[in-house]
């Protein structure tokens, strides 16, 4: 059984997590990236957690001559495509420069997966393709909303682009993990999520906020039909989430998957508000967050979290980490990152 993967955009907060549950299950990494968003650090930290160097080439997947040599070098039978710009605001603000880079990198990558043969793609798909859903929990079969960023239309597009060309081949198959709301650290706090700049998502905004980075957290909106007023997302950690690209991947290598294309959701199943999240984070680590709560973030749904019932049952796989213990190792690795204790 051929148990290489090529994971492009392996250096950065997913995909180096993923590449250390990779390493973990007995496969062997080959990444390519090209740090438009991460640096070389996290793949040290890969090795110190791991023990393994996976084998790195900096590669820009639009770039397809590049690429096509990786496929020519390396015998993986099997692609975990993240590489993609991911930040929504700024995609409406660019909306070419996310087109080019997200769908170009999908097409370069599937093209040259038809051409030397090489079967299985995971792809990193999102819950933003659910927008602003009539009936929550969301299921698979829920219907996709239309996207309010380019960003957001990249994931539908790229899903689609995934299903035509599962269906026009004979041998290809696809899963489009569709990730809620990812966060924390791996819990030696030697790789994490590494934004530049001020954060656009919560955890990064909290954990900085800690650190006396940022002087204050903003609370988007408390006025929302919610239980307690502020949002509610289905926050995943980040280790369970790089799990189930394992069990994707096992599932495809072993022969397993139900049909060529398939989607599962990657949430944890339950509902955590802004409040909740901000008082769990101060309880985990005993540390009192300065917040204030602030206008509405203009795009934001109020509420959105997963129906895990296909992606426990069919994919086998469940989220396990403590919302406590997330937080914790989010705070582990802002302190590492910080320099602090
Ligand atoms: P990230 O920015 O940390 O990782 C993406 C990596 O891809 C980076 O290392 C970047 O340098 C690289 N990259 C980008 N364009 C590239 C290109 N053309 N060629 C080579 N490398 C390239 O983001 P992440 O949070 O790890 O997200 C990974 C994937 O998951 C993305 O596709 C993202 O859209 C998707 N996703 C992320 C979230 C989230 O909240 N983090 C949620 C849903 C889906
Ligand atoms: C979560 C909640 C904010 C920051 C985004 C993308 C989505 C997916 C995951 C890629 C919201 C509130 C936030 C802050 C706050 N990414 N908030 N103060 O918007 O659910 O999802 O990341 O696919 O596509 O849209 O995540 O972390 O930005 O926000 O109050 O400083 O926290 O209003 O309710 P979001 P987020």
């Amino acid at each position: 059984m051929n148990r290489k993967v090529l994971v492009t955009g392996g250096a950065g907060y997913i995909g180096s997590h993923t590449t250390v549950e990779l390493i973990n299950a007995g496969y062997e990494v080959i990444i390519v990236d090209n740090f438009s968003n991460s640096d070389p650090s996290s793949l040290e930290g890969v090795e110190r957690i791991t023990g393994v160097k996976p084998t790195f080439i900096e590669v820009d997947c639009c770039d397809k001559e590049a690429l096509r040599k990786v496929f020519e070098a390396h015998d993986f039978m099997s692609v975990i495509h993240f590489a993609a710009y991911k930040a929504v605001g700024e995609s409406v603000e660019k909306p070419l420069m996310y087109y080019r880079n997200n769908m170009l990198s999908l097409i370069n990558v599937l093209d040259l997966m038809s051409e030397y043969n090489r079967p299985n793609i995971v792809f990193s798909s999102s819950a933003t393709v659910y927008g602003d859903a009539d009936v929550l929990p969301v299921t698979e079969l829920t219907p996709r909303k239309p996207a309010t960023s380019a960003y957001g239309n990249t994931k539908q597009m790229a899903e689609d682009i995934l299903r035509d060309a599962t269906a026009a081949s004979a041998t290809l198959h696809g899963i489009a993990l569709r990730y809620f709301n990812p966060i924390g650290a791996h819990p030696s706090a030697l790789i994490g999520e590494l934004p530049r700049g001020v954060p656009n998502n919560l955890v990064p905004y909290i954990t900085q906020t800690a650190a006396g980075v940022r002087e204050c957290l903003s609370i988007f909106g408390d006025d929302y039909a919610t239980p307690d007023g502020s949002c509610q997302r289905d926050f995943i950690d980040i280790v369970d989430l790089a799990r189930a690209h394992v069990v994707a991947i096992g599932r495809m290598v072993e022969g397993r998957s139900k049909s060529q294309y398939e989607v599962f959701n990657v949430g944890t199943g339950r509902p955590v508000s802004v409040f909740e999240l901000v008082n769990g984070f101060e309880k985990a680590n005993n540390l009192k967050l300065n917040y204030k709560i602030a206008a509405r973030r203009s795009g934001d749904v109020p509420a959105v979290w997963a129906d895990t019932t296909l992606a426990n049952e069919e994919l086998g796989w469940k989220a396990e980490r403590e919302l406590n213990d997330t937080l914790r190792a989010a705070w582990m690795w802002e302190k590492h990152v910080r320099g602090i204790e």
